[in-house]
């Protein structure tokens, strides 16, 4: 019997991890938190969440007391981190939001853990959950190694890189039994839109413009999510102490290349004719301090623990946009409200 918290469990990535762990280990006690800004959302998780095994809190990682009293009452053994501020644009224009979940946060909940399982360390586990983006852009070539030197641009990528070093100091300094692991960009099912796929499979659903920053011409390595989830869960359960593991599908695509082949699916999937969609593509001002390439050798964690990404990107993106095809509800709920604010914000007169 292990009882783990999951932190952030009501995102994107954080659901489909508490999905995993609920249904594959009925023996664990799953504690999911969540402070449920508007990225987080129960409903991601309505098929697990009648399970026996499964526990939902509300609550903020930023208050240092709340958190140093949960950990004494519920003595966990491990903990998985996922909660953060994840959306590089929203970094730009509220950076201290980004400080306050990803760096105060982390360390808050690296206090709990230090004061509560003190003398116990070896049977307990600080996993963080972390992005290739604290490593910075690359040029036309070259891979993020586990070994490559931060350099962070955005204050979204500063503040995950601030939480990384953090995480690796309480390893070395209290001896805290930590691993962190650092994954490229993921795509899937219950994928806020305001990120690029699922915000382009709305837009070209309502046939709405499409837009791509600058050119389209930047390079990011796309993971299946559910691949990232079962890579976690092999990390969480396998790696040494103080670990750090790269994770990624060596998958890489132009924004552009990878936008006109959703295009190109979603006419199919709609009844429209081939080439229609992609009449909706609008390039748009760039991002500020926008990464050109980010592509991550994940050759230690296939070499050292065996796992390899399981879906082609094609086959992924065909199941991705028959969910949110599917899940219509989903979708407009969530595009609802607050979004069309921000949306206005982030893409008007852009
Ligand atoms: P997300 O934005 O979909 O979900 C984040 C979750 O954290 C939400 O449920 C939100 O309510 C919760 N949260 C935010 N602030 C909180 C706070 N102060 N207290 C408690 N909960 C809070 O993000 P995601 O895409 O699922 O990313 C999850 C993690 O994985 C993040 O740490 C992110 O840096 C990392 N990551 C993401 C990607 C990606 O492609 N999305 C890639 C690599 C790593
Ligand atoms: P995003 O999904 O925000 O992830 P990240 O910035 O963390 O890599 O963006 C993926 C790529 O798509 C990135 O190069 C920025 C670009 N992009 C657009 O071209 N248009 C958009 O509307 C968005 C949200 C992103």
């Amino acid at each position: 019997m292990k009882k783990i918290l999951i932190t952030g469990g009501a995102g994107f990535i954080g659901s489909h991890v508490v999905r995993r762990f609920v249904k594959n280990y009925p023996d664990y006690e799953i504690v999911n938190l969540d402070k449920l800004t508007y990225a987080g959302n129960l409903a991601n998780l309505r098929d697990i969440e009648a399970y026996d095994n499964y526990r939902f809190i509300k609550a903020d990682i930023v208050d240092a007391a709340e958190m140093s009293q949960l950990f004494k009452r519920e003595n966990f053994d491990a903990v998985i981190h996922l909660a953060a501020e994840s959306h590089v644009d929203r970094s730009i224009s509220d950076p201290t939001a980004f400080v306050m979940t990803n760096v105060i946060g982390t360390v808050n909940l690296l206090n709990a853990a230090k004061d509560s399982w003190k003398g116990d360390y070896e049977r307990k586990r600080f996993y963080h959950v972390s992005t290739d983006e604290v490593y910075g852009a690359l040029g036309e070539t070259g891979m993020f190694t586990e070994e490559t030197a931060y350099d962070p641009h955005s204050p979204y990528s500063a503040s995950k890189a601030s939480s990384d070093h953090f995480v690796r100091a309480y390893h070395d300094t209290y001896g805290l039994d930590t691993v962190i692991s650092n994954c490229s960009n993921n795509y899937g099912s219950h994928h806020f839109p305001e990120k690029l796929i699922p915000l382009a499979i709305n837009n070209i659903k309502n046939e709405l413009p499409v837009p791509v920053y600058g050119k389209g011409e930047n390079v990011r390595d796309w993971l299946w999510v559910e691949d990232h989830a079962r890579a976690i869960d092999v990390i969480f359960h396998k790696a040494a102490s103080g670990e750090t593991y790269n994770i990624g599908g060596h998958n890489e695509w132009k924004n552009i290349d990878l936008i006109r082949l959703l295009c190109s699916i979603m006419d199919k999937k709609l009844g429209r004719e081939e080439g229609a969609s992609a009449g909706l593509i609008t390039f748009v001002t760039d991002r500020a301090g926008h990464d050109l390439r980010y592509a991550i050798d994940s050759t230690k964690l296939q070499r050292e623990l065996g796992w390899v990404p399981s879906l082609q990107f094609e086959e992924g993106l065909e199941k991705t946009v028959d969910w949110y095809l599917e899940n219509e509800k989903w979708l407009n709920d969530v595009t609802s409200g607050s979004y069309q604010a921000y949306y206005e914000t982030q893409y008007h007169g852009r």
